[in-house]
């Protein structure tokens, strides 16, 4: 769907796209007993962009970990060093009224979540389930970061913000963790080389609080990969539902990751239920930030809203009088919206 989007708008501006595919997740394990296999990693170098769609599914929870979905995904990350994981939580006046949360909470909340990809209690050393002297088994995960890691992402952050709304709220658990200790001194001391930022910090449990309580306090977030996890799925659903939001995993330099903030939603597939717009505001992520295609970028975005404006929905996003449509009906609804003039 994705693709067909991406074919349609590189007609109409006349961009060229070299697709290949590459299997990743489920697939991969299915056909080659790997979630990633090498193959697939080294084909993603050595391209500009990586378009990815949702993984994992019930079939493959039982796997030995290095064999599940979810581990095939952290190599990608891992393997590409995309340390910046942007991932907005927008909400179009369409769907207010799709938040679980009133009208005047929701109205006009425009966040970014900067989620710190590639290190924390994720990759953390030592890990693993090891036997203790007793005999009884120990589950371990190390929440690490050293000062460059923090840098790099709390740069990241400061752009962030600097493009939007000027401010920036770190998420942290300072009180108790020496990391987030750590994680804390080295933004504060980075905020010197952004004056005209606004500089703010909260601990973990209270930024989830205040996202559900008061969410048009935040601008752009700034955090370590779990807590960015949490929140960018509590932020997420202040826009009523997951299936709208798209996200972008950046490095240093090579080709970014763009993919769905939601999962694979293995409870509704083959029901042409899905929503499709987060993986369709990917691909325009993809163009924005991967490809340096704005404008086909906003041509997608223009599309959706749209598609909005008409009143089309699929189910996460109904709402009363609206028009419900599956995902693939969405899709080709979507496809006349881009090949309407523009007003
Ligand atoms: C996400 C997902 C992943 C994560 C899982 C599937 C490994 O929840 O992209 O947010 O925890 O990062
Ligand atoms: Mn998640």
């Amino acid at each position: 769907m994705a693709v067909d989007v991406l074919k349609a708008v590189g007609q109409q501006l006349e961009i060229t796209f070299d697709f290949q595919e590459a299997l990743i997740g489920g697939v991969a394990i299915d056909a080659t007993e790997e979630p990633l296999p090498a193959a697939s990693l080294e084909q993603c170098r050595q391209s500009d962009a990586v378009l990815l769609a949702a993984i994992g599914g019930y079939k493959w929870d039982n796997l030995p970990r290095h064999q599940r979905p979810e581990t095939g995904l952290l190599a990608l990350r891992a393997g590409l060093g995309l340390f910046a994981n942007l991932r907005p939580a927008t909400i179009l006046p369409h769907l207010v009224d799709a938040s679980s949360l009133k009208r005047e909470v929701v109205e006009g909340v425009d966040i970014m979540v900067v989620r710190e990809l590639t290190g924390g209690v994720y990759f953390g050393q030592p890990k693993g389930i090891f036997e203790t002297e007793t005999g009884e088994k120990r589950g371990v995960n190390t929440m690490a970061y050293t000062e460059s890691e923090i840098d790099r992402i709390g740069r990241v952050g400061f752009e962030t913000a600097k493009k939007r709304g000027g401010k920036l709220c770190s998420v942290d658990k300072a009180n108790v963790l020496d990391v987030s200790q750590l994680w804390r001194d080295r933004i504060t001391q980075l905020a010197d080389q952004y004056p005209e930022i606004e500089l703010s910090h909260l601990y973990v449990d209270n930024a989830a609080m205040q996202l559900v309580r008061w969410p048009k306090q935040f601008d752009t977030i700034v955090t370590g990969n779990l807590f960015g996890d949490i929140l960018s799925d509590a932020a997420a659903m202040l826009t009523g539902s997951i299936g709208m939001l798209p996200s972008a995993s950046l490095g240093e330099s090579g080709p970014g990751v763009f993919e769905p903030v939601h999962g694979s939603a293995p409870d509704i597939a083959g029901q042409d239920k899905a929503n499709p717009l987060a993986q369709v505001l990917s691909a325009a992520m993809m163009l924005r930030y991967g490809l340096d295609q704005p404008s086909a970028a906003d041509k997608i975005e223009q599309a959706v809203l749209k598609v909005l404006d008409w009143g089309y929905r699929t189910g996460d996003i109904g709402s009363e009088g609206m028009k419900l449509v599956g995902c693939r009906e969405m899709g080709e609804i979507l496809l006349k919206a881009l090949a309407e003039p523009d007003a």
